[in-house]
């Protein structure tokens, strides 16, 4: 097979098609039912695109989920992971010790959020993180009871699903998830429970939050002694990529702080550059007591770590550990990832190319009355369908159609949220691959009205 450049998209033939649909079939038979998206069967990737089974080259806006930070193929991480996989690719990292854990270990600590002694402990995914935060938090408080957020989404284990909040379907069938979440609105600045225009009034918009866990929550039924943490994403993943106003994490710290409650942070979807700075915790101005890590950590060798203040570390060994956790081949690619992040200067990238994006998606929404709302940080945007700008009833049909239709013209991107698009490509991206995949994008929505 040549190895020839992917430098644009390509549609040769109407995708998915005749070897993708094999494969497909093939998968249909034999593959569990997970979250299905869409009919592309990937053969290889290359910086920003990914050329499908019959030879079609897609624009890739989806990151693998917002794993794939560093792009396809680069060279740096195929030599550093290269290098460890003919040396030792499997040591039981929580009973041994290996050079290479530790030196991921330190750079985690170095680039999270906080100048305090942090801890890391590994994982192989984002539930695992997140679960190891729950474990981690019960153990250093005494404490288990948690607050966490409608329209979260924090995993699919019974911990982690606990708190998971974002689509019906998540839990519908699977109770009891672990007992003692309580689930508190969170500050969407378009759509709220609390009827306010949060893009106009933040501030009240945050009060309404913090004064619904203090004054109601916390006087009727959840004693603050009780609660061994806070959890929350800085940015809605799953949940429609919202972005809370400013002062939410500062606000809630301080509440957090008040009651003994540490903050624990879940960075799995927003970390490592995607929304214009190393961690989206520093745009509020916070250094979380636990961050919570996966996807792009190792960009796409499966990782997840616990990032957590050093005095919150298990106190006996045997409380917590895993098999996998870290793995050499996996501590090579997170350690590759950071050099990479750093020496391409990716979260600057992410920040102008960001702005860049989010001006042109501004644009097309100017022509489309459909498009109610554009939101998002650096390069983790959203584009938000809606039936009727006034009510702003979410349009799950109208943007399944617009994802169908630019998935046909080349262009890759997932949903989120009830009626949105999400904007995610590799933080490489320049110009000229923006405006191709906005053409795309708009071509896709004049297609699907
Ligand atoms: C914010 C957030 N937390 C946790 C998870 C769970 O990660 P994983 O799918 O690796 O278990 C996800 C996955 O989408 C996520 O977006």
């Amino acid at each position: 097979m040549p190895r020839n450049e992917l430098s644009g998209i390509s549609i040769k033939v109407t995708p998915p098609g005749k070897k993708s649909k094999k494969v497909i079939e093939m998968s249909n038979k034999y593959m569990a039912t997970t979250t299905q998206t869409l009919p592309v069967v990937g053969y290889r990737g290359q910086r920003v695109y990914i050329e499908d089974l019959d030879g079609n080259v897609y624009l890739d806006y989806t990151s693998g989920i917002s794993v794939t930070n560093v792009g396809y193929g680069n060279p740096d991480l195929i030599r550093k992971v290269e290098d460890q996989l003919h040396r030792l690719w499997h040591f039981a990292g929580t009973d041994f010790y290996a050079e290479v854990y530790v030196e991921a270990a330190k750079l985690l600590t170095d680039v999270t959020p906080g100048r305090f002694r942090k801890r890391v402990f590994y994982s192989n995914s984002g539930t695992e993180s997140i679960e190891a935060a729950i474990k981690i938090a019960k153990a250093y408080t005494g404490r288990n009871q948690f607050i966490g957020f409608i329209g979260a989404f924090h995993g699919r284990t019974h911990g982690s699903l606990a708190f998971t909040a974002s689509k019906a379907q998540q839990r519908k069938g699977f109770f009891p998830f672990m007992p003692g979440v309580e689930h508190v609105p969170y500050p969407d600045p378009y759509r709220n429970p609390f009827g306010i225009d949060g893009y106009d009034e933040p501030e009240e918009l945050v009060n309404r939050v913090i004064d619904y866990i203090d004054s109601y929550l916390f006087k009727t039924y959840l004693a603050p002694s009780d609660v061994a943490g806070i959890l929350v994403e800085p940015v809605l993943g799953e949940g429609g990529y919202v972005v809370p106003p400013k002062g939410f994490l500062k606000e809630l710290k301080r509440l957090g702080d008040s009651h003994g409650i540490p903050l624990l942070v879940d960075e799995v979807q927003t970390g490592f550059g995607r929304t214009g700075k190393f961690f989206a915790s520093e745009h509020f101005g916070v250094a979380p007591e636990v961050i919570a890590l996966a996807k792009s950590i190792a960009s796409g060798i499966p990782m997840g770590a616990v990032v957590m203040k050093e005095e919150m570390d298990f106190r006996e060994k045997g409380m917590h550990s895993n098999t996998y956790g870290g793995n050499p081949i996996a501590s090579a690619a997170c350690v590759a990832t950071i050099e990479t992040i750093r020496k391409q200067n990716l979260v600057k990238n992410s920040e102008e190319m960001g702005k860049y994006m989010k001006k042109r998606l501004v644009e097309l929404q100017d022509k489309h009355k459909e498009i109610g709302d554009v939101r998002g940080l650096g390069l983790m945007l959203a584009v938000d369908f809606v039936k009727n700008a006034k009510t702003k009833e979410a349009d799950q049909k109208l943007r399944d159609r617009v994802l169908e239709n630019a998935f046909k013209n080349g262009l890759l991107m997932l949903s989120t949220g009830q009626g949105a698009i999400r904007i995610i490509p590799p933080l490489i991206i320049n110009k000229k691959q923006i405006d191709e995949g906005i053409e795309t994008l708009e071509k896709s929505i004049r297609q699907s009205l």
